[in-house]
C-alpha cells in the first residue's frame, strides 16, 4: 500500500484547530454553503477566530454568499511554507476559487480528491477556534475520500422535510457511523407549512439513529434579496440568519 505523505502533514496543518466542523448533507441545493457561511460569520462575530474552507469544488460558492472577491484589489492567499488564507470578514477564508478564478475546475474524478489533498496539506491555518467545512454533496468518492483526512472532525447533516431528501441523509448518517465520525446533528432546512400526516417526520427519522435534530430553519423568502443586495449585516439578521444564531448558542459553545 502507497501512503501519500501529504495526509500526515493534513493532520499537522489541523493541529491548532480546536474544533474542524464539516457541513455535509445527502443532496445538492439543501443549503450546505448558505449553513456553512453563516455559521462561519455567526461564530466569528461572537469573537472565535474561525476559517472557513470550501471543499466543493465542482460548485463553490460560499464566495458568492459572503461577497469575497477574487480581483486584483482583493486579498490572496500568500505563500510562506505553505499558503495562508486570506482573512476577509473576519474569517480566514480558503477555497479552489482562488487557483481556478471563476471557470469551472477542470477536473474529474480521482484529480478532484487529488486537488483537495493538496489544498488541505498546504493551507497554514494557524491557530483556530474553529474550522467550517463546506463539503461536497452526498457520499460520492470524492466525499468519502475527504471524511476520511479529516480526522477529528465533527459533522452537521442537512436535509429538508421531504421524503426524498431524507432518504439520502440516513446513508451520510450510516457511512459517517461507519467512518467513526463524530455527528453533532441534524438540521432541517426551507422547512415549510405542509399539509403532512406525520407533523414531524425528520425528528422521527433521526430518533432512529440516535441523532439529534439540532433546529429547523423556515423558508425564508426575503432570503434571496438580501444575497444579492451583499450586505451582510442583513443576512446575519436575516430570519436564516437567526436560527442559525439559536443553533450556534444551543450546539456549539
Ligand atoms: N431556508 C432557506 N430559505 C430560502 N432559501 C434558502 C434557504 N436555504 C437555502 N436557500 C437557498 O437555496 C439555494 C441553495 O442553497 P445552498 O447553495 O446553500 O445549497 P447547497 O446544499 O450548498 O447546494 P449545492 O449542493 O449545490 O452546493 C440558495 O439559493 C440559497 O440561498
Ligand atoms: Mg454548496
Amino acid at each position: 500500500m502507497v501512503i501519500d505523505p501529504r495526509l500526515s502533514i493534513i493532520d499537522i496543518r489541523l493541529k491548532g484547530i480546536k474544533r474542524v466542523i464539516a457541513v455535509t448533507g445527502g443532496k445538492g441545493g439543501i443549503g450546505k454553503s448558505l449553513t456553512a457561511s453563516l455559521l462561519a460569520l455567526t461564530l466569528s462575530r461572537l469573537g472565535y477566530k474561525v476559517g472557513l474552507l470550501d471543499l466543493d469544488f465542482s460548485a463553490p460558492s460560499t464566495h458568492v454568499i459572503l461577497g469575497i472577491g477574487i480581483g486584483i484589489e482583493d486579498a490572496y492567499p500568500e505563500e510562506e511554507k505553505g499558503i495562508i488564507p486570506p482573512e476577509v470578514h473576519g474569517i480566514a477564508f480558503m477555497s479552489i476559487i482562488y487557483f481556478t478564478g471563476n471557470e469551472p475546475a477542470p477536473l474529474r474524478g480521482t484529480d478532484i480528491s487529488n486537488a483537495m489533498l493538496e489544498l488541505l496539506a498546504i493551507t497554514q491555518w494557524g491557530s483556530l477556534d474553529f474550522l467550517i467545512i463546506d463539503m461536497p454533496p452526498g457520499i460520492s468518492d470524492v466525499a468519502m475520500d475527504v471524511i476520511r483526512w479529516l480526522r477529528g472532525a465533527e459533522f452537521i447533516v442537512m436535509t429538508t422535510t421531504s421524503k426524498v431528501a431524507l432518504e439520502t441523509v440516513t446513508k451520510v448518517i450510516k457511512m459517517l457511523e461507519e467512518l467513526k465520525m463524530p455527528i453533532i446533528g441534524v438540521i432541517e432546512n426551507m422547512k415549510l407549512k405542509l399539509k403532512l400526516k406525520n407533523s414531524s417526520p425528520v425528528q422521527e427519522a433521526m430518533k432512529e439513529f440516535n441523532v439529534t435534530l439540532l433546529g429547523e430553519i423556515a423558508f425564508d423568502t426575503n432570503l434571496e434579496d438580501i444575497i444579492s443586495d451583499g450586505d451582510l449585516n442583513k443576512l446575519v439578521a436575516s430570519d436564516f440568519g437567526a436560527s442559525i444564531n439559536r443553533i450556534v448558542l444551543k450546539s456549539l459553545l
